[in-house]
């Protein structure tokens, strides 16, 4: 069986820089027509700094077939001029990250100076800039940061009521409702591996899980929550509305960030745009929805964004594959696991 598909978009996606780049640029693009590059690590604070970034990007994939949208940080020193020089520069996104919720996220913001950013939001509002949202509160309570978080961006819904906002990488019930309750300048991003996992498949308990064994490679934040949260989400990914759409969070860290023995710790983040497109074929079925995963890839959220449809396709065929334990020295998403779609090429008229 052949399913052939607009050619998809990823509405978040971590790329990096220098050697990891030049290793990772290659399973986005052989995927998606156009990807929103994050802006945490390395830090784009400014629209030159992401042009420079772009132009790396664009040194290790064809700009013919693959786009990066740009992105830039806010921090408690951006301004309406750095958002004006920033869409200047083609950038098309901000980014909210709330102080140390995530992976580089210590030069993030804290609520309080949060609550002064009103001219930038305004500045981003006159310049049909979108604003996204890293959605968890800082501060304790790690499995509710996300629900606690939700009236805090609902302000900025009521007061900027023109701007559009984007809930990055949902994880739980309450904020898919949330989405649905606000307007419509307000969605979703959802992620393949939200999809996927439950907490119990981190501690080694769930579907996915091996021994009750922690297991580091599924280690992201919003850490998963649980299967009421999960099939929430798969609602919201197979709903018509065009207020839920692809953002793969695909996160790539080095081996000895996710496994360093010497350290003790392990980095957030999840290594998915390999497997991408195959694993959200496999679920789309299992949820009797291949019909909706065009949709929720290579519609909703280019049309929020404003952009036009892709042209070309990517074709993607029923055949059964394992998943490799390593990708470019990483471990990827669902590594080991076997899925019954695979990519079967691209189609570029
Ligand atoms: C992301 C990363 O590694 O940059 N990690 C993650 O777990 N999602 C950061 C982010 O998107 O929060
Ligand atoms: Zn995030
Ligand atoms: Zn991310």
């Amino acid at each position: 069986m052949i399913l052939k598909l607009r050619r998809p978009d990823d509405f978040h996606v971590h790329l990096r820089d220098g050697e990891m780049l030049r290793q990772v640029a290659q399973y986005t693009a052989s995927q998606f027509a156009r990807a929103l590059v994050m802006p945490n690590v390395p830090p784009i604070d400014t629209g030159p700094q992401a042009e420079r970034l772009r132009n790396e990007i664009l040194q290790h994939v064809s700009p013919a077939s693959f786009t990066p949208l740009m992105t830039i940080r806010l921090t408690e020193k951006s301004m309406p001029e750095t958002i004006h020089e920033a869409k200047r520069c083609g950038v098309v996104a901000a980014k909210v990250y709330p102080q140390g919720v995530t992976t580089g996220s210590h030069g993030g913001l804290t609520i309080d100076q949060l609550q002064q950013m009103g001219a930038v939001f305004a500045a981003m509002q006159d310049v049909g800039m979108i604003l996204c949202w890293h959605g968890e509160f800082p501060g304790p309570g790690w499995l509710q940061a996300e629900q606690r978080m939700l009236p805090e961006i609902r302000k900025v819904v009521d007061d900027f009521p023109r701007l559009r906002q984007v809930l990055e990488h949902i994880s739980t019930r309450e904020g898919v409702e949330w989405v649905r309750r606000c307007p419509d300048m307000v969605a979703g991003t959802i992620t393949v591996h939200h999809l996927f996992l439950t907490l119990d498949d981190l501690g080694g308990r769930g579907k996915f899980g091996r021994g009750g064994m922690l297991q580091p490679h599924y280690f992201y934040a919003p850490i998963a929550k649980d299967d009421s949260d999960r099939q929430a989400l798969a609602e919201a990914a197979i709903e018509p509305s065009g207020k839920f759409f692809l953002g793969t969070d695909s996160a790539p860290h080095p081996i000895d960030r996710k496994f360093n023995v010497d350290a003790g710790c392990c980095a957030a983040g999840v290594f998915s745009a390999p497997v991408a497109m195959a694993a959200l074929a496999s679920k789309f079925e299992e949820l009797n929805a291949l019909d909706r995963l065009e949709g929720f890839t290579s519609a909703h959220g280019a049309r929020f964004y404003g952009l036009p449809l892709n042209e070309g396709s990517i074709v993607l065929e029923k055949q059964a594959w394992v998943v490799p334990e390593t990708v470019a020295g990483m471990v990827p998403f669902l590594a080991g696991e076997e899925l019954s779609w695979r990519v079967a090429g691209i189609d570029n008229v």
